[in-house]
């Protein structure tokens, strides 16, 4: 399975840094989650969780963090700026350190007050829903292919279901998600691993691949992704970033922590 390329296959040292890379970095934003006051700026955002990861022992990031808030999350690679995120809108925090020169690429999504609007709140879950089901679904001998083909009938499914999608409409899917789900992580944060094998056929995932599943819906001014860093297993797969809150009911807790943690330093 060696074309030459750098092999997804990690070793047991490799797979020890990638994990403390994930966890630093699902550690950081969790903290952010529960910290970073309504009216942060991009910057701002940005600068707080790199401080989380250099507490954790990352001093350096694995790529340039990404904060877009409100409209800036439609931006893929937002570079954060100096604009407000304000009640109502939401962020979209895209960053992961390094541990021994391994890295960690998360994403989270959340109000920048302390709830989802209903329509956000729909979205969101949509895209969760998305996402869970391609973690559920990793396991040896399934392709990226495989994943990435089931997160777009999952999201498909769900703009159907709210009628923001038509039947006959699924070609327009790749306006709102033009990105790919998976991509390997190592010692870069798109690891140049080979993607199909000598027949030039997918590679089927074994134990010991790492990398990442990352959905998103970009739609109608809004941008939501949700990105965590896998590992295959024997039977299933570990996610490394698992530190990192995802569901609803957590992200919303911790975004009224944060109200309540702000308003009192007032
Ligand atoms: N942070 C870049 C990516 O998610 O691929
Ligand atoms: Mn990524
Ligand atoms: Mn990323």
């Amino acid at each position: 399975m060696d074309h030459g390329l750098i092999s997804p296959v990690k070793n047991a040292q490799e797979i020890a840094l990638l994990r403390e890379a994930a966890r630093w970095s699902a550690e950081a934003h969790r903290e952010l989650m529960w910290q970073a006051p309504q009216g942060a700026t991009e910057k701002g955002i940005a600068a707080q969780l790199e401080g989380f990861l250099r507490q954790r022992g990352s001093s350096d990031t694995a790529y340039p963090t990404i904060v877009g808030a409100g409209e800036r999350a439609l931006i893929l690679h937002a570079e954060p700026t100096e604009r407000r995120a304000v009640d109502g809108e939401l962020v979209l925090v895209d960053a992961g350190g390094k541990a021994g020169g391994y890295c960690a690429d998360i994403t989270r999504t959340w109000p920048a007050g302390d709830r989802f609007s209903d329509k956000q709140r729909i979205l969101y879950e949509v895209v969760l829903r998305a996402q869970k089901s391609a973690i559920r679904a990793v396991r040896p001998g399934v392709t990226l292919l495989d994943l990435h083909e089931g997160v777009k009938r999952d999201l498909l499914e769900g703009l159907r279901r709210q009628n923001w999608l038509k039947r006959g409409e699924e070609d327009r899917l790749r306006e709102f998600y033009p990105h790919k789900t998976s991509h390997w992580l190592g010692r870069l944060v798109h690891d140049p691993c080979a993607q199909t094998n000598a027949a030039g056929e997918p590679l089927r995932l074994e134990p010991g691949m790492v990398f990442t599943i990352e959905p998103g819906l970009y739609f109608e001014g809004l941008g939501v992704r949700i990105e965590d860093d896998i590992l295959v297993t024997d039977t299933g797969c570990e996610v490394l970033s698992s530190a990192a809150p995802k569901e609803v009911e957590e992200v919303q807790e911790a975004r009224a922590a944060a109200r309540r943690r702000s308003s009192k330093s007032r």
